[in-house]
């Protein structure tokens, strides 16, 4: 494992790399790693002959100034877990690194963008785009790995490689969960004892849904998820919606062709948490 700050540096193993006919695989995070993140470089080794794992907090992609002061960073620890992989590269720059100039770009992404996780956090996507074609950029590998945790994200960034021709493979990962179901998560770090012991209700609850889809129509479940989990007092639901996995627009009954994910968003006091089941319909 090398820790890199500057892309200047970073282009020059990687050119080196390059020349020596290696390829080279991205996975980008916020950092705080967890066994979720491992798992995606754990993939990404297997599949590439060199690893750059970015860890860089994105400041455009957050709409609320406190999530961004809240974020969890732990640059040494996340070292540390990434020391036992002798074919990474840790690329950790400043901001004025991958921005030297403000970022005024605006990307269109249609309905992708104006539903869910677009709908309650304007402007998130537009940033998350911004810094992957940054790093797709910098980095230009020749795969990325992405969580499937944030399905609305990796549609998008599918979405980012079509419309700028980019020739990077976009690799989805299974959401890893910690024993009782809670999908691993950077922010699980910031929940206090009482709200992570009610947490696991929720991939419960998603479980449950599944099974009630055989039973009722998709608004139905999707009152019934709403209801079960605002019935903990230390849950709030922002949004779940049962979506075509494509458009992810909300699916009009359970005969529309294609797969159907149901997405959600839920708050533990301040500590908002998403996840998503996909429906086998
Ligand atoms: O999923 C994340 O951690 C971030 O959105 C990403 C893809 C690293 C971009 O900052």
């Amino acid at each position: 494992m090398e820790l890199i700050k500057t892309r200047k540096e970073l282009q020059y193993v990687l050119n080196s790399d390059r020349n020596r006919a290696l390829s080279i695989g991205l996975v980008p995070t916020m950092g705080a790693l967890h066994k979720g993140h491992l798992s995606l470089v754990d993939r990404a080794v297997r599949e590439n002959d060199r690893v750059v794992v970015s860890i860089f907090v994105n400041p455009t992609q957050f709409n609320d100034t406190n999530d961004l002061k809240n974020y969890p960073r732990t640059i040494e620890a996340d070292a540390e877990l990434l020391s036992l992989y002798p074919a990474v590269y840790i690329f950790s720059p400043d901001v004025s690194e991958v921005y030297p100039e403000p970022d005024t770009r605006r990307f269109d992404f249609g309905p992708l963008e104006t539903v869910m996780e677009g709908r309650y956090r304007p402007g998130h996507f537009n940033g998350v785009a911004q810094v992957v074609s940054k790093l797709f950029e910098i980095i230009k590998p020749d795969r990325a790995y992405f969580g499937l945790k944030d399905f609305q994200q990796y549609s998008i960034i599918k979405n980012l490689v079509a419309m700028l021709g980019l020739p990077v493979e976009i690799v989805p990962c299974d959401i890893v969960r910690e024993a009782d179901g809670l999908a691993m998560s950077s922010r699980n770090a910031l929940l206090s004892k009482e709200h992570r012991a009610v947490t696991p209700q929720i991939y419960r609850i998603l479980q449950e849904a599944v099974i009630e889809a055989g039973i009722y129509a998709p608004d139905e479940v999707k009152r019934r998820v709403i209801e079960k989990i605002n019935s903990n007092a230390l849950l709030k639901v922002e949004y779940f919606e049962i979506v075509d996995e494509l458009t992810l627009q909300a699916i009009a009954g359970w005969d529309q062709k294609g797969k159907k994910v149901g997405c959600i968003a839920v708050y533990a006091g301040s500590v908002r948490l998403i996840d998503n089941i996909v429906f086998d319909k």
